[in-house]
């Protein structure tokens, strides 16, 4: 795809339905020589819209016509090619805690967590969120209802714990681990959230307070490098369990394999919650979706898949059984 495709492809398959003034800049982009040869200014891996928006939004551009936005695009350009060029797209999206939640409780815990791609580590705290299952189950933290309320609709009548996991280590991996104690990485990570969900920037901040009582234990590096020494940093009597959300499709696809196969040899469980197709392994289990609309991504365990999720966490469509 060339970049005038990509920002028409992401405008109508992406931002359609979930923000307007997204698919509004995006589609008029794809369309606007002046900006289309700007953004090809930057290097090809940091063209992306997400990237682009997300810096102009980290530098201060509100939503607006498009023609407004268009005259502010190229005023503040420079610091808009700066931006994306220091920082990655690193969404992290703690809703996707309540996909993570029916895998982990067929893990006999106590449980040492390891996230690979864990960008400022939100989805390491399972545990000290409340969840909310159809607006019909709610199970939460032992202390109270938490400060983040997770709402999941189901299908397919997942086994759902009456107890959150008991986590005793939280630690992982980012090629650029975000710290949730600097005030300009969390700003980041509010960018990357479109403009119109507002709930998700709430529930960001949110979950940034709860992962400051607590901070993760991330290491700088690449997933395959670093993975087998976190495994073994596990002592004995707690259960290793790697996962990740949102980050194979990062790799290429051997790299992807490479991961696969280091993972099966090592010691610990392994949840992955990736778009449908980014484990060839799981996609060639998977049975047909009963909800195509909504469940885009892939959770499984072990190899085995167990869902069809929402990609913010938002539905769980269990196909596994009990
Ligand atoms: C879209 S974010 C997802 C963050 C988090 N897992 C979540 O679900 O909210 C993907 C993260 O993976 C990281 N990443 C991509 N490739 C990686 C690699 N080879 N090794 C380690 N981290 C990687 C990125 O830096 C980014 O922080």
């Amino acid at each position: 795809m060339n970049t005038a495709q990509r920002y028409e492809f992401f405008a109508a398959h992406e931002a359609r339905g979930h923000s307007e003034c997204y698919e509004q800049w995006s589609r008029e982009i794809a369309c606007d020589e002046e900006i289309l040869a700007l953004i090809e200014q930057l290097p090809e891996d940091k063209r992306q819209p997400n990237l682009v928006l997300g810096a102009a939004r980290y530098l201060g551009a509100e939503p607006s016509s498009f023609a407004d936005f268009k005259a502010w695009l190229i005023r503040h350009w420079a610091s808009v090619a700066a931006t994306a060029t220091a920082r990655r797209t690193q969404t992290n999206e703690a809703g996707r805690a309540a996909v993570l939640l029916p895998a982990l409780a067929r893990i006999p815990g106590p449980l040492a967590l390891i996230e690979v791609g864990a960008s400022a580590g939100l989805c390491l705290y399972p545990d000290r969120y409340s969840y909310r299952y159809d607006e019909r189950v709610a199970i939460d933290p032992a202390d109270g209802i938490s400060g983040v309320i997770l709402d999941c609709i189901t299908s397919g009548n997942p086994p759902l714990p009456t107890e959150l996991p008991n986590v005793v280590s939280r630690s992982g991996v980012d090629l650029n681990p975000l710290d949730v104690e600097n005030a300009d990485d969390m700003r980041w990570l509010e960018s990357l959230i479109w403009p119109e969900q507002q709930h998700r920037r709430e529930r960001l901040r949110a979950a940034v307070a709860i992962a400051r009582t607590d901070p993760p234990r991330l290491v700088t590096g690449d997933l395959l490098d670093t993975i087998a020494d976190l495994v073994a940093e596990v002592p004995s009597g707690i259960t290793p369990v790697v996962f990740g959300s949102a980050v194979l499709a990062y790799l290429d696809p051997d790299s992807r394999l490479a991961f696969e196969k280091t993972i099966r040899d090592l010691p610990c469980h392994w949840i992955a919650n990736e778009g449908v197709g980014v484990i060839d392994s799981v996609a060639a289990r998977l049975p047909h979706s009963p909800n195509p609309t909504r469940g885009s991504f892939a959770l499984s365990l072990d190899g085995a898949p167990l869902a069809y999720v929402g990609p913010h966490g938002q539905s769980l469509d269990w196909i596994a059984g009990e």
